[in-house]
């Protein structure tokens, strides 16, 4: 069956809504044929009580409002570096988690507004290294909520999203790992990928021991920290104070925090530009130029100012050149990409579902 690539309205010959989800440890996003973008934060919440069931009106809440509701839920995030929680780390509740999960993606298709006679053909993004286990339990939860199914790697995702398939590194920047993918021209393999833990949730942790090192007395919780962090973000060198107003003995206080939120992001290049090097070393030899000269920055967590170059700099010094290219919209670039190749992809590849 021919498939356009367009995103535009070609799916109506066959009742077909194609959708692109990208399922991460922090943030769900779909981008769908019908045009609609949604996103949200990765968690779900069920009240804790009666009292609690009462008040929200609610069985389960998701995104920013469960995360504000949090104190009157069993709060879940399913995922952990990119991984459904299904029990094989020996996760406390597997079985909540995975509950978490399929609910989450049934909210996250809801989200897309699918015609009550349409197909559901979803391509998930998930990490390059996720284990069988757990993407057999990512495709077992989608199955409530999407016809048919497919899962791709994330970074493969995003580079198709951008047509580059070809000699390009990949950089996608999570909450829990940042992963960093060479592509060149087909699926990528095991050597060819490599996960770091210094993402997202490191900057924010490593931003919390400067803080409370050079301000004892200020009082902050995780979730503040990453706040603040995604309003401040940057590397760069020249601009003015960031200050951060955080409570003393419950009295609000300004603080000067430049240092501390440009030192917890920087700390993520140097890894960075480490494992680039050992992609780029183990590389055909002709092709090492052309491949640092294109690197694609993406994620979450490459909305940090001055990221690109700072990536740029330390590439020119530790592999004498580099070329980074932050890709546009980077929250929906998994999402994206992956609906691109729910478009493209042949009937048989398809696993179906119902
Ligand atoms: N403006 C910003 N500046 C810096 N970091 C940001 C900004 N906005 C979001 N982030 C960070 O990006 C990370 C989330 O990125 P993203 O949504 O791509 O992750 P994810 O795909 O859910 O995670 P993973 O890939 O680990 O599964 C979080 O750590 C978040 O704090
Ligand atoms: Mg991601």
């Amino acid at each position: 069956m021919a498939k356009k690539s367009t995103q535009g309205e070609d799916h109506k010959d066959h009742g077909v809504l194609y959708v692109g989800i990208d399922l991460g440890t922090s943030r769900t996003s779909v981008a769908a044929s019908n045009g609609v973008r949604e996103t949200l934060p990765s968690f779900v919440g069920y009240p804790k009580d009666v009292v609690s069931k009462k008040l929200l009106k609610k069985d389960v809440l998701f995104g920013d409002e469960a995360i504000s509701k949090r104190l009157s839920l069993n709060l879940f995030r399913p995922l952990e570096h990119g991984v459904l929680k299904c029990g094989e780390g020996g996760d406390d509740d597997a079985e909540g988690n995975m509950r978490a999960a399929r609910d989450l993606l049934l909210e996250a298709v809801r989200m897309i507004r699918p015609r009550k006679d349409e197909l559901i053909y979803a391509v998930i993004g998930a990490p390059a290294q996720a284990s069988i286990n757990s993407k057999n339990a990512i495709i077992n939860v989608a199955r409530e909520s999407v016809d048919s199914v497919m899962l791709c790697s994330e970074p493969f995702a995003v580079a198709y999203g951008q047509d580059m398939l070809e000699d390009v590194l990949v950089i996608d920047i999570g909450a829990g790992t940042v992963d960093l993918c060479r592509m060149h021209g087909t699926m990528p393999e095991d050597a060819d990928q490599i996960t770091l833990n210094t993402a997202g949730d490191h900057v924010d942790s490593e931003l919390m021991d400067l803080l409370s090192k050079s301000y004892p007395q200020a009082q902050f919780t995780t979730q503040m920290i990453k706040e603040l962090k995604e309003r401040h973000s940057t590397v760069a060198e020249v601009q003015a104070p960031i200050q951060a107003i955080l409570p003393v003995d419950g009295k609000p206080t300004e603080f000067d925090v430049t240092e501390a939120v440009r030192g917890a992001c920087s700390s993520i290049v140097d890894p960075i530009v480490d494992g680039l090097g050992k992609l780029v070393a183990s590389f055909d030899p002709e092709f090492q130029d052309r491949l640092k000269g294109r690197v694609l920055l993406a994620g979450g967590g490459s909305q940090i100012k001055g990221l690109d170059m700072a990536i740029e700099i330390r590439m020119k010094e530790m592999l004498g050149n580099g070329r980074v290219v932050l890709i546009e919209e980077p929250m929906y670039g998994g999402a994206n990409g992956a609906l691109k190749i729910a478009h493209d992809m042949p009937e048989e590849y398809w696993e179906k579902l119902k």
